[in-house]
């Protein structure tokens, strides 16, 4: 079974095709990071212009790369929530057209899952149950993939996302936007132990996460050498933010599979591309002999192929969705 999928949640113009859930056929990424960047942050307002703009060639090279004609296709998915709402109309508007005028179902994916499902395109015998950790820029969440389509949250962040707190550190530390991979970068150089940030718990909720506070300590440390006319050693401090972020994602991470019984764990999203992250679940999951799965870097971030991997399961799980399905900035995975 052929699913087109198309994925416009936030700055990525995407579409896709995959085979069965499991084999990526094509996937096309248009990004706006270059447009943005200039801002700081995603202008909501621009990325709906550019999806606008972006998607029927996007589309159309997903299908032409793959080699499928719009009638070789077997079902239309599309990210439908959560994201920007502007920005995932147009995924939704233009994957309800292509379903009216192909006469094809219409699959509705959420975004996070489809994150998950990254990892089923590259390990074939993944399956669930599992636990996984998703962290992006705008989610931080410990979830039980309990089967394709029925999830649980286990923990989830109260304030900033770890892929924001990465980014809004990176800002303070002069990076460009999204400083994520600038801050990876940086850590290599430094050393992690030279700055000690704060490790916030959230009382009674052993695997919620709270990042603002490691965030605002990055901007005193900052502002307190300036007004001292202190040097920071940069990339010490990245390393030092990375590691501090690292050990608390996967502590809870190890902690929820001990209580909950899970000996198969997971990481995505696009701060599971961080290379302190990898190694620092890659050493957990060999300490207690947990078999670990991460998406290769291709897949971490925004993309359609991985909407296409969790259509696949919406579409045995459910009914097609109706011509009238709307999209929501924000759902409960
Ligand atoms: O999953 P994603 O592409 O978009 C959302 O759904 O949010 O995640 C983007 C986030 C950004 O915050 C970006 O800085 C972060 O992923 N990111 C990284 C790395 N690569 C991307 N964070 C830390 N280290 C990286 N190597
Ligand atoms: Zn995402």
């Amino acid at each position: 079974m052929k699913i087109l999928a198309i994925e416009s949640s936030c700055d990525e113009t995407a579409a896709a095709v995959v085979e069965d859930g499991r084999r990526v056929l094509s996937s096309v990424i248009n990004s706006q990071v270059a447009e943005h960047r200039v801002y700081g942050g995603v202008v909501p307002e621009i990325a709906s212009r550019r999806h606008c703009e972006n998607i029927v060639p996007v589309v159309q090279g997903a299908l032409d790369e793959a080699g499928v004609p719009l009638t070789g296709i077997d079902a239309v998915a599309v990210t439908a929530a959560p994201g920007l709402i502007g920005a995932l109309l147009v995924g939704v508007n233009y994957a309800k057209g292509l379903a009216l005028a192909a006469g094809k179902p219409l699959v509705p994916v959420h975004h996070i899952r489809g994150h998950i499902a990254a990892n089923y395109l590259a390990h074939p015998e993944l399956e669930p149950p599992f636990l996984c950790l998703v962290v992006s820029g705008g989610h931080t969440h410990i979830v039980e993939v309990r089967s394709y389509t029925d999830f649980r949250v286990v923990g989830r962040t109260r304030d900033d996302a770890a892929g924001e707190a990465f980014d809004k550190s990176a800002r303070a530390m002069g990076f460009p936007y999204p400083g994520g991979v600038y801050i990876d970068e940086a850590a290599g150089r430094g050393d992690p132990g030279k700055y000690k940030l704060p490790k916030p718990r959230v009382e009674g909720a052993p695997y919620d996460f709270s990042f603002s506070g490691l965030k605002t300590a990055v901007i005193n440390l900052l502002h307190n050498a300036g007004q001292k006319g202190e040097e920071v050693d940069a990339d010490s401090l990245a390393a030092s933010f990375q590691r501090t972020v690292c050990e608390v994602l996967t502590s809870h991470l190890e902690a929820a599979a001990k209580e909950l019984g899970y000996r198969v764990v997971a990481a995505a999203g696009g701060v599971s591309a961080n290379s302190g992250l990898r190694a620092a679940l890659g050493e957990m999951c060999r300490k207690n002999g947990f078999t670990l799965y991460v998406p290769p870097l291709s897949l971490c971030g925004d993309n359609a192929a991985m909407i296409g991997a969790q259509g696949y399961y919406e579409f045995l799980a459910n009914p097609p969705a109706a011509l009238s399905l709307n999209a929501a900035p924000s759902m409960d995975i």
